[in-house]
């Protein structure tokens, strides 16, 4: 089984290769870390893929975001955005271009949860709403790798999740012996993702186990539900996990607060879901 694990893992973690996962990814992730590195120098790199460029501006520009039409330049998106959301960016829209097709559900809840994420975290009076806005933008970025790189696996786990009343995430459980909120967790050290983000990202299904950032990986638990509740996309299964009233009061939610935020979703989410990246 251990053996079997190591090779899955090797396959998922060779998505370093897929064709639309763009060149400049790994320059830009190095260049990220290079405190020397300026907005501009950056922008010049991804300028140089015009299709990416193009991705990212439109993105930019959703209403997940909150700028509409306003951001006319890749400079422009990082100085407001930061390095971090436009790398976010980058890696979701590509990856999931290769599935833009099949996994259109999945893409929709990613695009709720993400700007779900961004309005709890406003509703919050926290800084940097865009981080959780990417955070929910990649939260199940797993599956979607796991679909690419293993696709008989992926096949095996619809059907287990439609025979048997078990969630997707228990479904991989037992198909790959272990979950996309795994499978997060490698990427974003592949990536080399801020840890909010990764901790968001692999503790999104249990928060309550993150050591760190808890409260980040909590919005997106929550965010993930209130997406899931709204029907918005499709995560791959219908059930639907209990809400702790414990992470909804930690992470300072009222229902007062709540009933802004749906009010702020329902607003929102008809323009965002007309919103596919291309
Ligand atoms: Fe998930
Ligand atoms: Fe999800």
């Amino acid at each position: 089984m251990e053996d079997l694990r190591t090779k899955r893992k090797g396959k998922i973690l060779a998505v370093k290769d897929l064709p639309t996962l763009p060149p400049v990814l790994d320059e830009i992730t190095k260049m990220i870390e290079d405190e020397h590195c300026t907005p501009k120098q950056i922008a010049e790199v991804i300028a140089k893929d015009q299709v990416l460029s193009a991705k990212v501006l439109k993105m930019v520009n959703s209403p997940v975001y909150g700028f509409p039409r306003r951001i006319t330049t890749i400079q422009h998106a990082i100085v407001l955005l930061g390095f971090n959301v436009i790398r976010g960016i980058i890696i979701s829209t590509s990856v999931f271009d290769v599935m833009s097709q099949a996994m259109v559900g999945l893409w929709e809840h990613s695009l709720g949860c993400a700007t779900i994420s961004k309005i709890i975290a406003e509703e919050l009076g926290l800084k940097d709403p865009e981080e959780f806005a990417v955070a929910g933008l990649l939260h199940d970025i797993g599956k979607v790798v796991i679909a690419i790189q293993l696709p008989e696996e992926k096949e095996e786990i619809q059907k287990l999740v439609a025979k048997e009343d078990i969630t997707y995430l228990e479904a991989e459980k037992k198909v790959l012996g272990f979950g996309h909120d795994r499978v997060n967790s490698w990427l974003a050290d592949h990536w080399n993702l801020p840890l909010p983000t990764k901790v968001a990202l692999t503790y999104h299904h249990n928060p309550e186990s993150a050591e760190f950032y808890e409260k980040f990986a909590k919005i997106v638990h929550v965010a993930d539900f209130i997406t899931k509740v709204l029907e918005i996309g499709n995560s791959g299964d219908e059930l639907l996990n209990t809400l702790s009233k414990k992470d909804f009061v930690d992470i300072g939610l009222s229902f007062k607060k709540l009933a802004k935020i749906m009010d702020r979703v329902l607003e929102d989410i008809i323009e965002v879901l007309t919103f596919i990246p291309k």
